[in-house]
């Protein structure tokens, strides 16, 4: 079954409490949390603060997707926030087998998100150093955008490389993701589904969730 992460983004910021309460009580995995700088992306979210003040009443993974320019100098600080597992982008990363070490020395699962347009043989060389690939299916920056579907060639491709090189890496794909494309999805071969609107514009986000986790069925 795929692990489904309902992006916080999408919530309604005046009672958070009240969305991480559904959040623990559906059958999501994990929560994600899109943290933006204005800089990276075109486009400005919520930050540390923040995810500290959810962890502590959250009961579930915190997938942490950083869209800023040097995430390195942040590392420690989204640890001790709560992050469980933390992603950088692979266009803001120069160092990126160096930031990746970074991330597991702090203790968390190490990530990497690419843009659309990034390849993802670009990836080849430390495959076996990343835990979970945050996929973009829309350019970051901005929830309920439209998915774009080239992103299923990309999901095939990844799927056969990781299978190679015998790692363990999760797909995660990011961005227009409905209950609709959610099947087709995961048999390309993706294993984490983010979620945005579709789940916090759902007349029932539990039921949504629930769709959700079954859609490979
Ligand atoms: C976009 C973010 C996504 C976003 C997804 O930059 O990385 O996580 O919240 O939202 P939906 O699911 O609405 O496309
Ligand atoms: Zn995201």
């Amino acid at each position: 079954m795929p692990i489904i992460a309902p992006s916080i983004l999408a919530a309604n910021f005046l009672c958070l409490e009240k969305d991480i309460e559904m959040i623990n009580n559906s059958e999501a995995d994990w929560f994600h949390l899109d943290v933006m700088d204005g800089r990276f992306v075109p486009n400005i979210s919520f930050g540390l603060p923040v995810i500290a003040a959810m962890k502590k009443m959250a009961k579930k993974t915190f997938d942490v997707h950083l869209m800023i320019v040097e995430p390195e100098k942040y590392f420690e600080d989204f640890a001790k926030a709560g992050a469980d597992v933390l992603s950088v982008h692979y266009e803001a990363s120069t160092h990126l087998h160096r930031s990746l070490q970074a991330i597991k020395a702090l203790g968390m699962k190490a990530g990497v998100a690419i843009n659309p347009h990034t390849p993802v043989f670009l990836l080849e060389d430390v495959l076996n150093d990343i835990d979970v690939v945050c996929m973009m299916s829309v350019n970051p920056g901005f929830g309920g955008q439209k998915f774009i579907p080239k992103t299923y060639d990309k999901i095939k491709a990844l799927k056969k490389m990781i299978l190679y090189s015998g790692a363990s890496t999760l797909i995660e794909i990011d961005g227009g993701v409905t209950v609709e494309n959610a099947p087709k999805l995961l048999a390309a071969g993706a294993d984490v589904l983010v979620a945005g609107n579709t789940v916090f514009s759902s007349p029932d986000p539990m039921k949504t969730i629930q769709e959700l986790k079954q859609a490979g069925k």
